[in-house]
């Protein structure tokens, strides 16, 4: 997790060309680099090189030009081994395990990139067997070798979504997946998440092929974008984790709940498979005595009059809410903080929400920290995104799912982060969430992050939410009850 976060990258300060000259193969080949013999023009403007009528290939024909003469480009295309290569920017951190693990890079890409894993720590230029993603315009592949010989590019493709290619100025989290249990590839967008897959291919399809076995050895890591501009400092942005990447169940069970047909769907997860931060949240939040009606007041029927009532406290509150930042009434709900903020999660720790019928909040995420949330009351929907891009419509969530009275659910850093909660009900709905910063955070980002939506011809744009209180619980829960056996003692007295 983010132990892996904070590592540094570096580059030889050779130019490509004397580079070329250094590189030489030291992996065994499982097949022989294919000669491009197509005419080669060059566009002066862009550095893009045309490799004319004979390469069709979507993703070939770009080559690193970096401060390179005219002369010197000449002699590098010429070259079998180095026509289309992207420049290779190491990484002086390896996957934690040969073969497996998931390579995630937040990334502002201008231009098509690469990411490569090779079984050495050096540059292969393009001439030594490797395993690479490539992020084009708008589609992806996977290739053999870093260079632009369609030959090189893997076709066994299992899975392929649209909107393959990269993110245009955006930060982006792009990550590459290698899997040697299963010889899978993966490649995706967003969270690493097994939903999130856009591309993958399988290298065991086919049986036994040079690739499905050399993976096993594949360790070493480097970004290679096709334009200069876009070679950033990689410390901050990177994430390595020792799995292929890997999806749990938003619902959390306890062990005795479990089936035998629910270990075979994944449908839910058991509270051991979470990150220690969720375990500890789960054992805070969900204990049998969490409820939210006890004796014989009925706190959720009273939280429903008091939030559906105008004048009521509840619903006095939404409105003032509304009114201060703008958003419609039906965009609001209600904060109510227990404890003191011990300075270990964004606001308070413990926060009950409260969800009036068809009420909703904005598309959100939780400032990388882990959460567990226990239902109290009624029904909330949570829509998943793949991350908090203001680009992309509403409607354009991966997964969806239901939560009833006494379902739990989580997320962490890694998974299920973006979300929108909906009370798509007409009956009030009441949570208990329970935050947490990893052991690992030392930002402690205090906000949430939203996407507010544009009106008018604006686009949605990110903003950070303070997540203040509204209530105190205590003090809530007594204003509450007062109103309710009020309401009570004027209806009884009408009858
Ligand atoms: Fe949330």
């Amino acid at each position: 997790m983010s132990t892996t976060r904070h590592l540094s990258y570096f580059k030889p300060h050779f130019k490509a060309s004397k580079e070329f000259e250094l590189s030489t193969p030291v992996v065994p080949a499982p097949h022989k680099f294919k000669r491009i013999a197509a005419p080669v023009s060059a566009s002066p403007a862009t550095g893009h090189i045309s490799l004319g009528d004979s390469n069709k290939s979507t993703f070939a024909g770009i080559v690193p030009v970096h401060g390179i003469e005219e002369s010197e480009k000449t002699e590098i295309i010429e070259t079998p081994a180095a026509a289309g290569y992207y420049d290779e920017h190491l990484l002086t951190k390896p996957l934690p395990i040969k073969g497996q693990g998931t390579f995630g890079l937040q990334y502002v890409a201008t231009g098509p990139f690469r990411l490569v894993v090779n079984s050495e720590c050096h540059h292969s230029s393009g001439n030594e067997d490797v395993l690479v993603l490539e992020v084009g315009n708008d589609t992806a592949c996977f290739r053999t070798r870093n260079n632009s010989d369609p030959a090189n590019i893997l076709k066994k493709v299992t899975l392929a979504k649209p909107d393959l290619g990269f993110e245009a100025g955006l930060k982006t989290r792009y990550w590459f997946s290698i899997d040697k249990g299963n010889k899978i590839l993966r490649y995706g967008k967003g969270y690493q998440t097994t939903s999130l897959t856009l591309l993958e291919v399988n290298l065991g399809i086919e049986g036994s092929t040079p690739w499905a076995e050399w993976m096993n050895e594949v360790k070493f890591l480097a970004v290679a974008p096709s334009k200069d501009e876009d070679v950033v400092q990689f410390a901050d942005d990177l994430d390595l984790w020792p799995f292929a990447v890997d999806e749990m169940s938003p619902v959390v069970v306890h062990n005795d709940k479990v089936t035998l047909e629910q270990l075979e769907d994944g449908s839910v997860t058991v509270v051991e498979n979470l990150p220690p931060a969720c375990q500890q949240l789960y054992a805070n939040v969900t204990g049998k005595a969490i409820q939210l009606d006890e004796g014989d007041f009925e706190f959720s029927k009273a939280i429903h009059h008091s939030v559906t009532t105008e004048g009521c406290i509840g619903w006095n509150k939404l409105k003032a809410k509304a009114e201060a930042s703008g958003h419609p009434f039906e965009a609001q709900y209600l904060r109510v903080t227990l404890g003191l903020n011990r300075g270990n999660s964004p606001g308070s720790p413990f926060v009950m929400e409260v969800w009036p019928p068809h009420h909703y909040s904005s598309v959100h995420s939780h400032s990388n920290a882990f959460a567990v949330i226990k239902v109290l009351h009624g029904t909330i929907n949570s829509y998943y995104y793949a991350d908090l891009d203001p680009t992309k419509e509403e409607s354009q969530y991966y997964r969806q799912m239901e939560f009833h009275k006494d379902e739990v659910t989580w997320l962490s850093d890694r998974q299920l982060q973006t979300h929108q909660l909906r009370n798509e009900t007409a009956e009030t709905c009441v949570t208990i969430q329970c935050y947490q910063y990893g052991d690992h955070d030392h930002t402690h980002y205090e906000y949430f992050d939203y996407i507010e939506e544009g009106e008018d011809g604006h686009p949605s744009t990110v903003k950070a939410f303070a997540p203040t209180s509204d209530w105190g619980f205590s003090d809530f829960k007594k204003k509450v009850k007062e109103e309710w056996e009020k309401y009570q003692k004027e209806e009884r007295e009408k009858v």
